[in-house]
């Protein structure tokens, strides 16, 4: 599949260690962090119950869900513990100033 990206938002409108809910590449929401100073997304949707991963707290490259704390990393889409559930992760990447987002990472 060829990758397609689309502009999401400015650098500066995500500030580092903070998250933002942005529309992608087929109006995926997905939830884009900042960690200092690089780019990550994942589903914006919590597996649990629906929760917004883009308020959740970010720790390192964790994100905390903001309803029941379910865990994941921001990079990979992995639980942080054994056993948990996995959510999609995104390509990311940055062009004079601006974040795009692309689809799944492999
Ligand atoms: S909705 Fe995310 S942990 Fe419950």
């Amino acid at each position: 599949m060829v990758p397609i990206f689309t502009e999401v938002c400015r650098v500066e409108e995500v500030p580092p260690g903070t998250g933002r809910l942005v529309m992608g590449p087929f109006d995926k929401p997905m939830a884009l962090f900042n960690v200092a100073g690089n780019f990550f997304a994942i589903n914006a949707i919590c597996p649990h119950m629906g929760g917004p991963l883009q308020s959740g707290k970010v720790v390192g490259k964790v994100i905390y869900c903001p309803w029941h704390q379910w865990s994941f990393c921001v990079d990979t889409g992995e639980a942080d513990h054994p056993g948990g559930h996995r959510i999609s992760a995104y390509q990311v990447k940055v062009q004079e100033g601006a974040v795009l987002v692309g689809w799944l990472k492999q």
